[in-house]
């Protein structure tokens, strides 16, 4: 394990990317290094290998029954009422956490900013304050702005996770993907994990570098120049600009989504020149005579940054196979850790 991840440089470097972002900076920074003990989970930046683990090891259990015929979990979080508080659109995430509470006995509220007095103009913090006020007892938050689920920790005394923010964090996404490369692999440690694409907006990548580094794993970042942030290099990561020499130094590939709802297309001259030079195919795989297991946190392009056949590929013979799905049954695992954890302590507080 190491502590290269701890020093933050890239949220900064995030934060100032948030052109749309009205939140003051100070209280972001503030809530950011407050973040003690997961009382919250806002983000894996700064937190201690000791939790990551932790998660990892509460969220085997929980597996384990989750494949079985009739599941069945102690309802440790009876009586409690979690709301998944959602102002950006979601499949995986906001459903896994669903199924997550309720496995563990918890009700949940489903907020969507469309149908609800956001629509009227009511503000972020108010509608906080006013979930707070028919005695919620935890808030799951995906929101468009970096910095939300940080600055919703000073408006609130409940639990917050972060669901995805801007391009911030989406901290549980990074655990189960290291959830599904340490069930794999044995262990992260020295596990050599390659990110290809679109870095510069993705707060999959940003969970990642943190969780993974911490947990001892080394992270290459591979993407064209124009979607590399430009302070990349201060992470204690190994940088790549061609996909082939990125393939053949890694044991395993995150492989992330082309984000074209933030304006990616002025980043790149055509998705067809992307999908040539960055796109994760099997005759690339094979020309390089390489065998990868492949990540991808969903949704994906397919034909763009991912091929059908290594998108597919569940089992050989190939030169890839496919987590896609296993990651999504391990999200509700670590998800249920992730609740189990941020509810109890904030109940024995
Ligand atoms: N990976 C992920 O966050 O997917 P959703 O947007 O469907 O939640």
């Amino acid at each position: 394990m190491n502590n290269r991840a701890q020093g933050c440089n890239f949220c900064k470097v995030v934060f100032d990317l948030q052109f749309f972002c009205t939140f003051d900076e100070n209280i972001f920074l503030k809530r950011h290094n407050e973040r003690l003990n997961l009382k919250h989970l806002t983000g894996l930046c700064n937190v201690p290998a000791s939790d990551i683990i932790g998660i990892l090891d509460m969220a085997a259990g929980f597996k384990k029954e989750l494949v079985t015929d009739n599941p069945s979990f102690k309802t440790t979080l009876s009586y409690k009422r979690i709301a998944l508080v959602f102002f950006e659109n979601s499949t995986r995430t906001r459903f896994s956490f669903e199924i997550a509470a309720r496995h563990l006995g918890a009700g949940t509220l489903n907020f969507s900013a469309a149908t609800s007095s956001v629509s009227k103009g009511e503000s972020l913090s108010d509608t906080i304050k006013n979930l707070e006020a028919m005695q919620v007892d935890g808030f799951v938050l995906r929101h468009p702005c970096s910095g939300a689920a940080d600055l919703i920790t000073g408006i609130t005394s409940k639990a917050v996770v972060n669901a995805g923010d801007g391009s911030h964090e989406h901290p549980t996404q990074a655990l189960l993907d290291m959830f599904t490369l340490r069930e794999y692999f044995g262990t992260i440690e020295g596990l050599k994990v390659i990110i290809i694409g679109d870095v510069l907006h993705s707060r999959v990548a940003r969970s990642n570098i943190y969780g993974l580094i911490t947990a001892g794993a080394e992270v290459g970042l591979c993407s064209p120049v124009t979607l590399m942030p430009p302070d990349a290099a201060q992470l204690g990561v190994v940088l790549f600009t061609d996909l082939d020499q990125a393939i053949a130094w890694a044991d395993t590939a995150i492989v992330l989504r082309l984000q074209l709802e933030r304006a990616t297309g002025g980043y790149l001259p055509s998705l067809e020149e992307y999908s040539v030079y960055y796109g994760l195919t099997d005759e690339r795989l094979e020309r390089i005579q390489k065998h990868l297991l492949v990540l991808h946190p969903g949704p994906i392009n397919r034909e763009i940054e991912i091929s059908n056949n290594v998108a597919d590929r569940i089992q050989p013979p190939g030169y890839s196979k496919s987590m896609l799905l296993e990651q999504v049954t391990n999200g509700v695992a670590v998800r249920m850790a992730v609740l189990n954890t941020v509810l109890a302590q904030k109940s024995n507080s």
